[in-house]
């Protein structure tokens, strides 16, 4: 079964999952082994996770190795009509379109749910809590899940130590292999491509604000300067705004920021970082957008009520009129830019992002039922495999410990 908005958008949709299979030689890898053992046969994995060309990779890669999959996307904006007719028509159990309305977005969720998922694979763990508060009754089936994202991480946590987490649980964004490159390299291009995509506004010479020195927020400010932006941090955290001064940006708080800005993008997973206040004292023309997991980090209705007029520009690019005529530019309603306005993260990188959660979810079908109901971490070794596999797909090859160095590493007694 499946519910997709277009079925005619197959074939294009066909074309691009080539693509980002080319892109990703990692997953590649993992398919030529796992197809042969299939460890995941019998396995039933629901999937809420954004519907792009790289997680029609990922679906396709849980097939092979024996798994039954059913799906919906995690975000309303981000699913891309085509790879999800691509899926459907490939006999996916798929439920996604573009544009979904809160309740059509719990509804697509709904449906996953009803074959009784043994393993959970989620991008913000809306699937993860839907599970814990409203079907309890399919926790006796569910070995284990898997988490994509950090705000998902921050909310499994807090599941956790409220004694409330009822299934063991990777969190497969704290890899290295993941979050310093999916969060970073990924983020980075993507939330430009996306501004780019809807604004095409030239950064070169443009004051650029980005609120929050995390992963993604760190990748965005190298990215924006690289392509010529005076880029402006704001922080709520002191380690995190020492290294964006000593990375070179300015760093100031949102007060200040909001009067110097010509483009600004939230990367913080925190409600309100811009608000009323800030609308009111940015320049005409500012463009602002949010690359975080969920809408909450610019708050829309506050410059709704200080707007006289709304109109869409271009496609993902709202205008917003103040009574004295200044224009302010909403990119992609606030939702996550780089998903909404462009492809997300590319292939090359998502590539080990999926590799993690390939591997976690055979870690899980495995494991799963000895684990406790806990946040765990990817193992050390999956990590250096991910990396491993990537180098050698990439041709890099790198150094090797000599014995003595081995020894060296063990030996206290060795200083001056
Ligand atoms: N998150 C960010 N980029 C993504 C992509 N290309 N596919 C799936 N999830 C993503």
């Amino acid at each position: 079964m499946s519910k997709v908005a277009d079925l005619s958008l197959a074939a294009q949709g066909k074309l691009k999952i080539e693509w980002a299979q080319a892109h990703m030689p990692v997953m590649a890898k993992l398919v030529e082994k796992y197809s042969a053992t299939k460890p995941l046969e019998g396995m039933r994995v629901a999937g809420c996770l954004h519907v792009t060309k790289e997680t029609a990779v990922l679906v396709k890669s849980l097939v092979a190795a024996g798994a039954e999959v059913s799906w919906s996307g995690c975000n309303p904006l981000s699913t891309q009509d085509d790879i999800a007719a691509a899926l459907a028509e490939e006999g996916v159990d798929i439920y996604a379109w573009r544009g979904l309305s809160t309740e059509e977005f719990y509804w697509c969720i709904e449906q996953t749910l009803k074959f009784r998922p043994t393993l959970t694979l989620d991008d913000g763990a809306d699937l993860i809590v839907l599970i814990h508060n409203k079907h309890k009754e399919l926790l006796e089936d569910v070995v284990g899940g898997t988490e994509e994202t950090t705000t998902g991480i921050h909310r499994l946590k807090a599941m956790a130590d409220a004694g409330d987490l009822k299934y063991p649980l990777i969190a497969v964004n704290n890899a290295q292999t993941k979050w310093d490159f999916d969060n970073v390299y990924g983020t980075g291009q993507s939330s430009l491509d996306g501004i780019l995509r809807a604004s095409n506004i030239l950064l070169a010479g443009k004051t650029f604000v980005v609120a929050g020195y995390g992963h993604c927020g760190t990748g965005i400010a190298f990215r924006a300067s690289g392509m010529g932006s005076n880029v402006v941090v704001t922080e709520i955290d002191a380690v995190k705004a020492l290294r964006a001064k000593m990375d070179g940006f300015s760093v100031m708080p949102m007060d200040e920021a909001a009067k110097v800005g010509d483009i600004f993008i939230t990367a913080t997973g925190m409600k309100d970082v811009i608000v009323g206040k800030h609308f009111e004292s940015m320049k005409d023309g500012a463009i602002v957008c949010n690359t975080g997991h969920y809408d909450v980090e610019l708050n829309l209705p506050e410059l709704k009520s200080l707007s006289v007029e709304r109109r869409e520009v271009r496609p993902n690019n709202a205008e917003y009129v103040f009574e004295n005529g200044k224009k302010i530019f909403v990119l992609a309603e606030g939702r996550l830019v780089n998903l909404s306005a462009a492809e997300g993260h590319p292939s090359e990188v998502m590539d080990m992002s999926f590799a993690n959660q390939f591997l976690s979810l055979i870690r899980l079908a495995r494991e799963g039922k000895n684990l406790e109901n806990k946040v765990y971490d990817v193992s050390l070794e999956q990590d250096a495999l991910v990396a491993e596999t990537k180098l050698e797909a990439m041709g890099v090859k790198i150094d090797k410990l000599s014995p003595e160095q081995v020894t060296y590493l063990t030996d206290y007694n060795a200083g001056t």
